[in-house]
């Protein structure tokens, strides 16, 4: 089989650049609001779309063909309307895959990159906990849809787990963030009492804000701690961690996983929910697995390190749990271990 061309190969690197340029598209949907309009009106034209937004003709015009080009709009007669599924994901705030935010993330966290060649030279870091206010709201905002998707689309696939939270018990949510997991399990779980732990002020705070606005106070409890610190034995029943794991410092892993395996309760269940790194270079190669090594690339001089799967099972097995579940969702790897 004959290799591409340099042509192709040019062709393929425009691509990719224009990947770049998507990612603002998108966000820019966002910020005027054009992807709920069109969601909420399909066969829209340009000028009305215009009117609509208070925003220029021409450049709406030109905003819908682009958005076109990258197969997010479809033509509807004179007009326009979300190609499909993509009213869910950027149309509708409420539904469970709504990702409308996300580009903003990927934005505010590119900005890094300005820092990389340094780092690059001196193998230094530049921690996620250093990152400015806007970041971490970006974050919080961008990770609202996961408990969501963890509780609709995934945990059905778990059914002992399920069962688990169903019965009520305590849960430890590890690197808790903005709290949206501690409110979700609460809310769909009325018998669980939810603590949460992250090393990061800011969401603390706003874990703590968002417990408060749900008046979920009696149930939920957010605390300043690191997950290696944990020192209550056989506290919880099950512990969640959602996009953590490849947080960890390196070289606290081990010692937070075995902080995780004593504050079980004998039976209790840790859940990992977290990217991937591909083991072989055709997951490298295929979405969404490739995703993870993404992950490792823009989350580099935070000093993270995102495990494969054979390694997030061996992290568990040193701690003295074992495999009792496991699913994928998407790029992500969902592991349930058990405290025998
Ligand atoms: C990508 S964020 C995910 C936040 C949250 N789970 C969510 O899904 O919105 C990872 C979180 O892990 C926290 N973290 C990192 N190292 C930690 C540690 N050693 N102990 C507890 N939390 C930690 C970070 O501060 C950050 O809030």
């Amino acid at each position: 089989m004959q290799g591409p061309t340099l042509a192709d190969q040019v062709t393929r690197l425009y691509d990719l650049i224009g990947g770049f340029h998507a990612t603002h598209l998108l966000d820019l949907g966002h910020e005027l609001g054009l992807w709920e309009r069109v969601t909420a009106e399909p066969g829209i034209t340009h000028e009305r779309l215009a009117a609509a937004l208070g925003t220029d003709p021409f450049y709406t015009d030109v905003f819908c063909r682009t958005a076109f080009a990258f197969s997010l709009l479809d033509r509807a007669g004179e007009g326009w309307r979300m190609a499909p599924h993509f009213d869910e994901i950027l149309g509708t705030p409420a539904s469970t895959f709504y990702l409308g935010a996300n580009p903003w993330v990927h934005l505010v966290l590119g900005r890094d990159y300005a820092r990389y060649p340094e780092l690059f030279r001196s193998g230094g870091t530049y921690a996620y906990q250093e990152h400015s206010d806007e970041f971490m709201s970006a974050v919080a905002e961008g990770l609202q849809a996961l408990p969501r998707v963890f509780i609709e689309m995934v945990l059905p696939k778990l059914p002992a787990l399920r069962a688990r939270l169903e019965a009520g018990g305590r849960v430890l949510d590890v690197g808790c963030g903005g709290g949206i997991a501690l409110v979700e399990l609460a809310r769909r779980f009325p018998n669980v009492r939810c603590v949460g732990v992250d090393v990061e002020p800011r969401s603390i705070d706003a874990a703590r804000a968002l417990i408060r606005a749900r008046g979920l106070d009696e149930r939920c409890e957010a605390r300043l701690a690191a997950a290696e610190g944990l020192a209550e034995p056989d506290a919880y029943d099950v512990v969640t961690s959602f996009l953590v794991v490849h947080e960890l410092p390196v070289a606290a892993k081990e010692a937070a996983f075995a902080a995780i395996a004593r504050a079980l309760a004998p039976g209790g269940s840790f859940l990992i929910f977290d990217e991937a790194y591909p083991e072989t270079d055709a997951g490298l190669r295929t979405m969404p697995s490739r995703f993870g090594a993404l992950a490792q690339w823009f989350e580099l001089v935070w000093g993270n390190r995102v495990n494969t799967r054979t390694e997030l099972v061996r992290l568990a097995e040193g701690a003295g749990l074992r495999i009792a579940d496991e699913t994928v969702f998407s790029r992500f790897t969902i592991l349930v271990a058990n405290k025998p």
